[in-house]
């Protein structure tokens, strides 16, 4: 890059000379916002409409400029933004070429409005979008959920703690569990957009303007629900983007639970679900191998989308009213978050409906490690009306009996039970019976195949009544 004496067209009134090759590269951000551009033909067109209707430019001058933005968007449309440093950003970049289209009239688009409140509101508009992609892939992972879960809502297989087998839980519902945080994160996303949705436009620079606009009017045509109350506000915080970011965070952290957990099901000791080929990737060297990689890549995006908020709080951090240019690196983190989570939504969403649920296996591990061992001593609580701390240290001391002799629960004989302690009848054994553990656990949310499908119902309605909203 060469060092260029002319001053800048769109602000070099004042500059004797033009800015450095290196100034020119640093203050650039064409490569990254042109992303924005329908955002910014958008917000312009509403923009020059209103000047016209409040006869601040006349009608034949907004035509001219309407017309110059379509030809542009069709040029975008048809060959991608060109990108030229020394127009620096999306904003200029249009403008620009508004005047090699429609001449000197072009420069009156720019009346009552900064690239401050230009790009606040584009970003918006943008980050907006991303939102309501965001949702629809969520809800069709739900979905995707929902219909697995259904498919399984009986089947048993054991449920963790510090990943030691604690309880028999049923597939349908550990598999619900990741359904109930969508629809948290989804409702985080909504509470983002809501609060977001004011429209920046008419606060200029910093100071608002003296034209009269119709700001009302401008933000109903960008679908806002209203113009922003505080013009340095307007232009110059980004929590929405941090909204954004945090709900995004949140959400890839639910997707890294799930990830992680078909990583570890999917290894050989495990055997509990197999990945289908279209989601698995083999080895250079190992001809057997079968690699969950994008349930790994979804794992570790989500460090990447957690990164991407630290990184836009840290630019945020300190900086004082109003807009700085430390802002123009919002739109870096923020692009980069929701690529990296749309596409990992949608990979977990392949895995979830195309995976082999190894239920054999897993009803085979469901009572292990004396998984049952709470309803031994729920039964006594019931039966025999024991304390249940008393129970607990009665069925700790039936466990240490069963692991003397190397055999389940299940295994001891009545006597052997009864000679732990009295109150153990013969018809005890029947508590530790796996189906009979998972059917008896049908308190609200509780992991009963009863309850499972109640809970599924709920889900279908809520999925059902979105569709036809
Ligand atoms: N490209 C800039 C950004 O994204 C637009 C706003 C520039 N404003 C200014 N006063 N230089 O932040």
């Amino acid at each position: 890059m060469t060092d260029t004496p002319e001053s800048n067209a769109m602000w070099g009134g004042r500059f004797a000379e033009g800015p450095s090759a290196v100034m020119r590269e640093i203050n650039a951000s064409i490569s990254i916002d042109k992303r924005l551009w329908r955002h910014d033909i958008a917000a312009s067109r509403a923009h020059v409409r209103m000047l016209a209707r409040q006869g601040i430019v006349t009608v034949a001058d907004s035509e001219a400029i309407l017309s110059g933005l379509d030809r542009i968007a069709h040029e975008y449309e048809s060959d991608g933004v060109p990108e030229d440093s020394a127009l620096e950003d999306i904003h200029m970049h249009v403008e620009a070429r508004l005047a090699q289209l429609v001449g000197d009239v072009a420069g009156r688009l720019h009346t009552a409005r900064s690239r401050n409140d230009q790009v606040a509101t584009d970003f918006r508009l943008w980050v907006r979008e991303a939102i309501d992609m965001i949702d629809a892939g969520l809800a069709a992972f739900q979905r995707a959920l929902v219909a697995r879960a259904e498919e399984h809502s009986a089947a048993p297989m054991p449920g963790f703690t510090h990943l030691q087998v604690a309880q028999p839980v049923t597939l349908g519902h550990h598999l619900m569990a990741y359904y109930e945080m969508i629809v948290r994160d989804r409702s985080r996303f909504a509470a983002a957009r809501t609060r977001m949705n004011r429209c920046p436009l008419g606060s200029a620079a910093l100071a608002g303007t003296g034209f009269a606009l119709d700001r009302d009017g401008v933000a109903r045509e960008l679908g806002f629900d209203g113009p922003t109350d505080n013009s340095l506000d307007a232009v110059s915080d980004r929590d929405f983007a941090l909204d954004f970011l945090m709900a995004a965070t949140q959400c890839a952290l639910h997707l890294s639970r799930l990830a992680e957990e078909f990583i570890i099901w999917a290894s050989q000791p495990y055997g509990f679900v197999t990945i289908a080929d279209a989601w698995s990737t083999g080895s250079s060297i190992m001809p057997q191998k079968r690699n969950p990689d994008a349930a790994e890549l979804v794992r570790g995006h989500a460090g990447r989308i957690a990164g991407c908020m630290t990184a836009l709080t840290m630019t945020m951090k300190g900086l004082p009213l109003a807009y700085a240019k430390d802002m123009q690196d919002d739109k870096p983190p923020v692009f980069e978050a929701y690529d990296l989570l749309a596409l990992s939504i949608a990979a977990m969403t392949g895995m979830v409906e195309t995976s082999r649920f190894e239920t054999a296996r897993m009803a085979d591990w469901a009572g292990s490690g004396h998984a049952t061992a709470t309803d031994l001593a729920d039964w006594l609580v019931r039966e025999a009306d024991v304390p249940f701390r008393d129970a607990h240290h009665i069925v700790g001391r039936v466990v240490a009996l069963a692991d003397r002799r190397g055999v389940a629960l299940h295994e001891l004989a009545a006597a052997d039970l009864t000679a732990v302690d009295v109150r153990i009848d013969p018809t005890a054994v029947r508590a530790l019976d796996v189906a009979g553990s998972l059917a008896s656990r049908t308190s609200h949310g509780g992991t009963a195949p009863s309850e499972v499908r109640k809970r599924i119902a709920d889900a279908r309605s809520a999925l059902a009544m979105e569709t036809t909203r």
